[in-house]
């Protein structure tokens, strides 16, 4: 096992060039299966759930080989349809294969998914959807399986604009008889990213990115290459952590226009962040100001960044009210924080922070993606040492996260555990 340590305190200042999305990867490597011609990724970062997302997609007969922030999936012999529990638990976004097997094979059987322990994170939306176009779906000993005779396009209206769901929907409907239309979509920028790369591959997709999505089902796709958005989440995180020690940054890459939300906060909390035709410049002084923010799906501000704004709320003057309004179990990094110091209290989907003047450095742990990138945020911050356990969760989704921070001029390493 191993752990970050952190000594804290440190101005951060520098200029960082951002990764490509990791939640935009994961759905267009899954989008690949729906091919049999060679497709190239470009921008692909070097991340765990990459790496799992293509061991599912070599499971199920693609070739694929990365070479640097290349990806090079050919899928022609692509021929499994059934995907075991040991591989599926491994990533909550193994299930974005359900859509791809089920339009091109009208046939998959997959365990169900694992992925981060933020809720309970059904999939009755995704399912609901291929059952409207003309799936039956069987759920037993801890398999879906789902067939069809014919697919054929039809008119789903979203309880909830889930990004996973709207994605798995697209994705069928691509080479299904007739029109799809997805209504309460969800807007991510992600989503965008996943109609434009199936557009390439021949696909007839419009409206991503606003409530209705319009895919008029074709015979068959082609290949493509593709380069992957940069990651707002990652983007974000380095932002926050740059405002939390009254830093200076420039991210080369970063999409403004993707980031409204968080830079609207930020601003408020007192950092000033300008738009520059090559990324995004940040630069705080003084101590921040509380702010109130709700979660909300896209474009409102991303639940994937409420654990990094929750560590910057500890130290901000005043008390900040954070309502998490996507997923119930999305608090577990509020007990780390306490342990630094923080003044958290949660009552339900609300967290209360009344600002402290300063954590101080603790052992902490990670227990999923966002909440370690929150207790590095929080290390960075904190007088003294920090260290952040469960680096596992971090490699899920940060690269070269160390290095990366380093460049920063934090004092930031990792180290064997015991
Ligand atoms: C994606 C992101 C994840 C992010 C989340 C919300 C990827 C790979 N992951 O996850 O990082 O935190 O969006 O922005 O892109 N729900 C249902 N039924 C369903 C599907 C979802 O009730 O069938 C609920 C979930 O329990 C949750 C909410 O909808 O409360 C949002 O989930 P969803 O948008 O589907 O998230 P994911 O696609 O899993």
């Amino acid at each position: 096992m191993e752990r970050l340590v952190i000594v804290g305190g440190n101005r951060l200042e520098g200029e960082l060039r951002v990764s490509g999305a990791k939640n935009a990867v994961l759905p267009l490597i899954a989008a690949t299966l729906l091919t049999r011609k060679p497709c190239v990724l470009e921008g692909v970062p070097d991340l765990r759930d990459v790496a799992v997302m293509m061991e599912v997609a070599s499971f199920l007969g693609a070739e694929v080989k990365k070479e640097g922030e290349s990806l090079y999936i050919h899928p022609a012999g692509a021929a499994s349809r059934e995907i075991l529990p040991p591989l599926m638990r491994r990533l909550r976004a193994s299930n974005l294969v359900m859509g791809p097997l089920l339009g091109r094979w009208h046939y998959f059987k997959v365990a169900y998914p694992g992925g981060c322990a933020i809720g309970s994170r059904p999939m009755d939306l995704h399912l609901k959807g291929f059952v409207a176009m003309g799936a039956s779906i069987v759920e037993k000993q801890g398999f879906i399986e789902a067939k069809a005779s014919r697919l054929r396009g039809a008119d789903i209206l979203l309880d909830f604009p889930s990004v996973g769901a709207t994605e798995n929907i697209m994705m069928a409907a691509v080479l299904a008889e007739g029109v799809t239309l997805i209504r309460n979509a969800a807007r991510e920028p992600e989503i965008v990213d996943l109609q434009n790369f199936l557009n390439k591959l021949g696909a007839r997709i419009q409206g991503a990115g606003q409530d209705v999505i319009r895919i008029e089902g074709v015979k068959e796709l082609t290949g493509a290459s593709h380069r992957v958005i940069p990651d707002r989440i990652e983007a974000g995180t380095y932002l926050a952590a740059v405002a939390g020690t009254k830093g200076k940054v420039f991210l080369r890459g970063a999409r403004y226009d993707h980031m409204a939300a968080v830079i609207a906060k930020l601003r408020e909390m007192g950092a000033r962040v300008e738009e520059d035709p090559a990324g995004i410049r940040l630069e705080a002084e003084g101590r921040l100001k509380a702010v109130d923010c709700r979660t909300l799906p896209y474009p409102g501000f991303p639940t994937d960044m409420q654990p990094q704004i929750m560590a910057l709320m500890t130290t901000a003057k005043g008390t900040s009210i954070l309502c998490e309004s996507i997923f119930e179990n999305r608090f577990r990094h509020a007990a780390e924080l306490k342990r630094m110091g923080a003044d958290v209290k949660i009552e339900g989907k609300i967290a209360v922070i009344n600002g402290v003047s300063k954590l101080s450095g603790a052992v902490v742990e990670a227990t999923d993606l966002r909440a370690g990138a929150a207790l590095v945020v929080a290390g960075l911050m904190a007088e003294g040492v920090t260290y952040v356990e469960g680096v596992h969760h971090l490699d899920r989704g940060y690269e070269r996260m160390e290095s990366k921070f380093q460049s920063l001029g934090a004092q930031l390493t990792r180290e064997r555990e015991g």
